[in-house]
């Protein structure tokens, strides 16, 4: 366990599965007695929770969720992931500044230099050091969202910029990319199999 890594997360587009695999690969840590927590952005703190409320608005400007993001990610960096990581836990977290990467800059065309300038700020150099980008054709997402009674107000187009901005970044950044097709106790296995190759 020694130079495993201690904060990880979990990426990709609205309905890949990314909660149900965090929450499955949280579970295995425990089995395999490593002390872990699952945590998420937004939403992660009590403030996260109202950041999360606001966020749900009707009329918000991409410029402010950006900065609504940015405060939940703050907040949840100084609160939870921070002193976990510091007290020996594992943390993994269902989704981190990479959203803010592929959302707000692939997806809504916000510069992406900018974007990593203000993550320095409010990550406060702690970065996720093993990302799991679960991947999908934005069609089989929404549906799935649908069925789920979970559906968002983002266009397929939109969906289709975030999911190119995810697999560039998985390129520069070395994230660990899986078929989200795959069935769920499939998917678990390969991320398993990836951990304890590490
Ligand atoms: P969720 O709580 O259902 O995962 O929804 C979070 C939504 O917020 C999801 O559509 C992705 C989006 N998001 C961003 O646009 N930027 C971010 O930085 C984060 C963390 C999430």
């Amino acid at each position: 366990m020694k130079d495993k890594p201690r904060y990880i997360a979990f990426e990709g587009i609205d309905g890949v599965g990314k909660t149900t695999q965090a929450k499955l690969f949280q579970f295995f840590l425990e089995s395999i007695n490593i002390k872990s927590l699952l945590t998420k952005e937004p939403g992660g703190t009590p403030a996260g929770t109202k950041i999360k409320q606001i966020l749900l608005e009707d009329k918000i400007y991409k410029e402010t969720k950006l900065l609504l993001f940015l405060a939940d990610r703050s907040q949840h960096i100084r609160e939870v992931v921070k002193p976990n990581i510091e007290k020996g836990f594992v943390v993994v977290s269902d989704r981190s500044l990479y959203s803010t990467i592929a959302y707000q800059g692939f997806g809504e065309g916000i510069d992406v230099e900018f974007l990593y300038k203000l993550s320095n700020f409010t990550n406060d150099s702690i970065l996720p050091q093993l990302v799991f980008l679960i991947d999908m054709q934005p069609e089989t997402c929404i549906m799935r969202c649908r069925k789920r009674g979970k559906e968002k107000n983002e266009s397929i187009s939109f969906l289709r910029r975030v999911r190119e901005g995810y697999l560039k970044l998985s390129k520069e950044k070395n994230f660990f990319v899986l078929n989200g097709q795959k069935d769920i106790a499939t998917l678990h296995e390969d991320i398993v199999k990836i951990w304890n190759e590490l």
